[in-house]
């Protein structure tokens, strides 16, 4: 065949080919959902500009717990809230659904090639060397961490509430706990001295400090449809342009990874000899399971040098902020309803009456599984504020996914499970989900720890999912991509709010309706008017009356 004559039959051929696609491909057409905005950016920017769980829930509660938005250039995505669809993707199917590619290579950038940022074989890999050091004895192992990091902050704010007139003080507490946090990770995870707390100049804790913002908060237009063009690139293309975008929000990226992973070698090379001639084959802390991982010979078990420090920034990163911006909504919770204050810290203060009366001078992990109201609180907290209010994924196939709920296709058909086509985007929708009226409740919407107590939930009475792996709730996601991290986060939120609750009395130094729930990937508090000064929730603080106790 001739060259033109080639050239010619070549439009013809991908017309076809696209006829045929068009065919024979399943369509979200008949999807409900809301109308797209503007055909570069489809329904983002409505969806990534406002609060978190903002236009989320409005589209929920129109169209159902299957909606579809339009991203940019008109390509359609599914929010899901079903249970029965979101326990397929994340458990059920295996690892049929990927995370978006663009996310991943964010993720690689930031991290390198550790859990969050790898796919099949290798994450199945990697998490079978993660998960023995975060079983629930190495968690409660590290509860002494806990209450250390607790302590010194404690003591850090008496210092400057005795100093201040009146002896009250206004503190940025999402700062504040983000620095304890970043202390308690590293001695938990690598026996290490990050000295965050004594000092809020440290290059690491310095680099963290709005990180998230910096990086994903109120995404551009232009970086919107970059993005979007990015995903139809080849992979090593797209990560390509992403890491040679010169955009300022990269360079973040880049100069954060520079400095973890400087850190992340020193923390190894201070280790690694001392471990491999221990010979200790039961230690199961972090970082005893990635040296040994990385010096070992079996490829089913290995980790190489470059995944063992991209597991170390990984660890400090999803280590310190998701912790300290779970505390800071849950204090902003406990400030708009002091009673609740009240009620926990008369159970805490029972508590310690009864540690002080048999000698001890700290609270055991038996204690704090004896507080019904602060395990009500911590959960109806990360119920209320999911740290991550979406998560997202792509079918790498085409599939079905089973519905909880019957819905209702724009032609009016109703249909009990949904086919998706290959490619198929999907978000899933924490925040919506930990707020299903028939799992949670009718007052699903409003801050309530009493719905934890006496029976609990609805998730008590027949309507468990077995979705996520913390009380029901999508908070740490499911299935095997699931927070490797939930028991540590749970027992560090519990011992810093016992602690702080017990010295402490908390109120909001802005009106409550001038803090916004941004939404850059995780959840932060910013004050409207002032979202350049980057993440902060100004509370203030004074020393809780002893005169009850
Ligand atoms: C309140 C605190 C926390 C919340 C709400 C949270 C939430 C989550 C969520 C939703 C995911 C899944 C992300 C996705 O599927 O795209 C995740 C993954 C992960 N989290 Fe957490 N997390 C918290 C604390 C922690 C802590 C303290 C650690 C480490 C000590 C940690 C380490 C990780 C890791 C390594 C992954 C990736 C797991 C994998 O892909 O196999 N997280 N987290
Ligand atoms: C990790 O393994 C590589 C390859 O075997 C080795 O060269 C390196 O020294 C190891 N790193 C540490 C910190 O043990």
């Amino acid at each position: 065949m001739s060259l033109q004559l080639q050239i010619l039959l070549l439009p013809i051929v991908v017309a076809c080919y696209f006829i045929y696609r068009h065919l024979t491909s399943i369509s979200l057409t008949k999807v409900q959902g809301p109308r797209s905005d503007s055909f570069f950016h489809g329904n983002f920017v409505d969806l990534l500009h406002s609060q978190s769980g903002e236009a989320s829930g409005k589209w929920h509660a129109m169209y159902g717990n299957v909606v579809k938005v339009t991203g940019p250039f008109t390509q359609p995505l599914l929010l899901i809230s079903d249970p029965a669809a979101l326990k397929y993707i994340y458990q059920t199917s295996g690892y049929r659904f990927y995370r978006h590619r663009e996310r991943g290579v964010i993720s690689r950038l930031l991290s390198g090639k550790g859990l969050t940022g790898v796919e099949g074989p290798d994450h199945k890999r990697q998490r079978k060397v993660m998960l023995p050091a975060f079983g629930s004895a190495e968690s409660k192992a590290l509860l002494p961490m806990f209450s250390m990091a607790a302590s010194k902050m404690i003591d850090k704010w008496n210092d400057i509430i005795q100093t201040s007139p009146d002896q009250t003080s206004v503190v940025n507490i999402h700062r504040w706990v983000s620095r304890a946090a970043l202390d308690a990770i590293g001695h938990a995870a690598f026996d290490y001295e990050f000295g965050a707390l004594d000092n809020d100049k440290t290059a690491l804790a310095a680099s963290y400090n709005n990180l998230f913002m910096d990086i994903f908060a109120l995404p551009t237009k232009a970086s919107l449809v970059f993005l979007s063009i990015a995903q139809y690139l080849p992979a090593e293309f797209s990560a390509f342009l992403i890491e040679n975008s010169g955009s300022p929000r990269i360079q973040r990226v880049r100069s954060t990874f520079e400095l973890s992973r400087q850190v992340a070698r020193e923390l190894v090379q201070r280790k690694s000899q001392a471990i491999l001639d221990d010979g200790n084959t039961k230690a199961r802390d972090v970082m005893s399971l990635i040296v040994k991982a990385n010096a070992s010979e079996s490829p089913a078990t290995s980790l190489s040098e470059d995944e063992m420090l991209a597991q170390l920034q990984i660890m400090i990163l999803a280590g310190h902020e998701t912790t300290a911006n779970s505390f800071s909504w849950t204090i902003f919770e406990l400030c708009r309803q002091p009673e609740i204050q009240t009620r926990l810290r008369r159970e805490v203060r029972e508590m310690e009456l009864k540690v002080k009366a048999r000698g001890d001078t700290s609270f055991t992990m038996n204690d704090i599984e004896s507080m019904p109201y602060l395990n009500a609180v911590v959960k109806e907290s990360l119920r209320f504020n999911p740290v991550a209010p979406i998560t997202h994924r792509q079918a790498n196939q085409d599939d079905v996914l089973p519905l909880s709920k019957p819905i209702t296709l724009t032609n009016g058909k109703i249909v009990h499970e949904l086919p998706i086509p290959k490619g198929t985007k999907i978000m899933a929708s924490i925040h919506a989900y930990n707020r299903l009226p028939e799992i949670f409740g009718d007052d699903a919407d409003s801050f309530n720890p009493d719905r934890w107590l006496n029976n609990g939930p609805h998730v008590d009475k027949g309507a468990n999912v077995g979705l996520g792996v913390y009380a029901n709730l999508f908070t740490f996601s499911g299935g095997q991509r699931s927070c490797i991290g939930w028991r540590f986060a749970v027992l560090e939120l519990q011992v810093l709010l016992l602690e702080t609750i017990n010295e402490f009395e908390f109120s909001l130094a802005v009106p409550a309706e001038q803090v916004r729930r941004e939404y850059c990937s995780v959840t932060v508090p910013v004050l409207q008017g002032q979202v350049d000064k980057g993440v902060q929730l100004p509370i203030r603080i004074k020393a809780a009356s002893r005169d009850e106790f």
